[in-house]
């Protein structure tokens, strides 16, 4: 994937008049959640201009998103600049934004005339997000059913011992998929393929997972941002053919988005199991991500981009 880093002391190219690290940079480099559709808007005018493919997949709405941009292949273009129309709140979360894009292409000048509906997606603890991410199992008859599962993953999935994961705000699909693979023993550890075969069936399966995922979000102590991991997170390795690990985990690996249960949320998760999951997929000791994924992922990574990952996402 193709990457240019805006230059941090000159003005934005959003036409802002304000030095891009704080502006659209903020959003761009740094990994924060734009804070309205405007801002939103002029970091993807920035993206398409930095050729941040990343940036503006991460940010598309999964009913929109295509696979794939293929900015850098695309015939070269000049931006010009961007005018903003209209900018309106249709309510807390949805919004319209109304915009004119200029851009010249072997000299000649075209204009994108553009209205877009943006949508915040909460990867938050608002009461549709909860809703969203527990899946369809009902979190208050899982709570019972999880009795055995809260002796190590916490009353509210919050575990106290570092080997094992937290599951508090995990997409409840994400965590009955992984118990289903610890018991047909595509994912193996001896604990957990054990644990796996005492639920019985799918609707149980269901309720526990939405009972953990309805918990408050596991939430690191921010202590720190190792640099070294919070830049693999951000930017990936073009060099490598890595992605971004932001493009499928989210901003701060929250998670993408509420109803995307295929990325787990990492941010805030126990260092040492990170880590082990990292070791394990780098050497092929889990191989349960769809399409080998993870595999792929952690195939070129070093043990110190692994120790820079597991703390940078502890702490979030
Ligand atoms: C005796 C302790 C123990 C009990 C009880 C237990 N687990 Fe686990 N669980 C673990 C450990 C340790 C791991 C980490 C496995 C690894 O390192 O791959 C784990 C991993 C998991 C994962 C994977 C999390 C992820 O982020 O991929 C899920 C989901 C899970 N357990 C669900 C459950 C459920 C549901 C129950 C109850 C039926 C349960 N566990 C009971 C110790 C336990
Ligand atoms: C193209 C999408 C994609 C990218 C990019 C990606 N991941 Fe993942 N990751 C996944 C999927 C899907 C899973 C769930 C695997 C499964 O179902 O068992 C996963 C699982 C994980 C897990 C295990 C979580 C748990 O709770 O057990 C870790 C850790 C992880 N990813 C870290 C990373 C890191 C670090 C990067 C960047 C170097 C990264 N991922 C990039 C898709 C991705």
């Amino acid at each position: 994937m193709l990457r240019m880093r805006g230059d941090s002391s000159k003005s934005c190219p959003c036409g802002s008049s304000q030095p891009y690290a704080a502006c659209c940079g903020r959003y761009l480099d740094a990994g924060e959640a734009a804070a309205s559709a405007e801002a939103l808007m002029r970091a993807r005018y920035v993206a398409y201009i930095l050729l941040r493919e990343d940036y503006l997949l991460a940010t598309w709405h999964v009913s929109a998103r295509p696979a794939r941009l293929d900015l850098a292949q695309d015939v070269p273009m000049q931006w010009t600049g961007l005018q903003l129309r209209r900018h309106e709140h249709t309510d807390a979360d949805h919004a319209v934004v109304e915009f004119v894009a200029r851009y010249k292409v072997n000299g000649r000048a075209h204009r994108l005339h553009e209205l877009s509906r943006f949508v915040r997606e909460a990867y938050d603890d608002s009461a549709e997000a909860i809703r969203l991410r527990s899946g369809p199992g009902d979190p208050v008859a899982g709570m019972g059913k999880s009795f055995l599962c809260q002796g190590c993953h916490g009353t509210e999935g919050v575990s106290d011992v570092p080997e094992i994961p937290n599951l508090a705000g995990q997409y409840g699909n994400y965590i009955a998929k992984q118990v289903r693979n610890f018991q047909s023993g595509i994912r193996s550890h001896q604990i957990m393929n054990a644990m796996a075969a005492t639920v019985e069936n799918d609707a149980d399966l269901a309720d526990i997972g939405a009972y953990f995922a309805s918990q408050p979000k596991m939430e690191g102590d921010h202590t720190s941002d190792d640099p070294v991991g919070k830049a693999i997170f951000l930017h990936g390795d073009q060099s490598r053919k890595r992605l971004a690990c932001i493009s499928c985990h989210g901003v701060n690996g929250k998670g993408a988005a509420p109803g995307t249960s295929m990325y787990p949320v990492l941010g805030g998760q126990k260092e040492e199991y990170i880590h082990k999951q990292l070791i394990d997929f780098r050497a092929g000791n889990r191989t349960n991500s769809p399409g080998g994924i993870m595999n792929i992922m952690a195939r070129t990574l070093t043990d110190a981009e692994i120790d820079a990952l597991a703390n940078y996402l502890s702490v979030q």
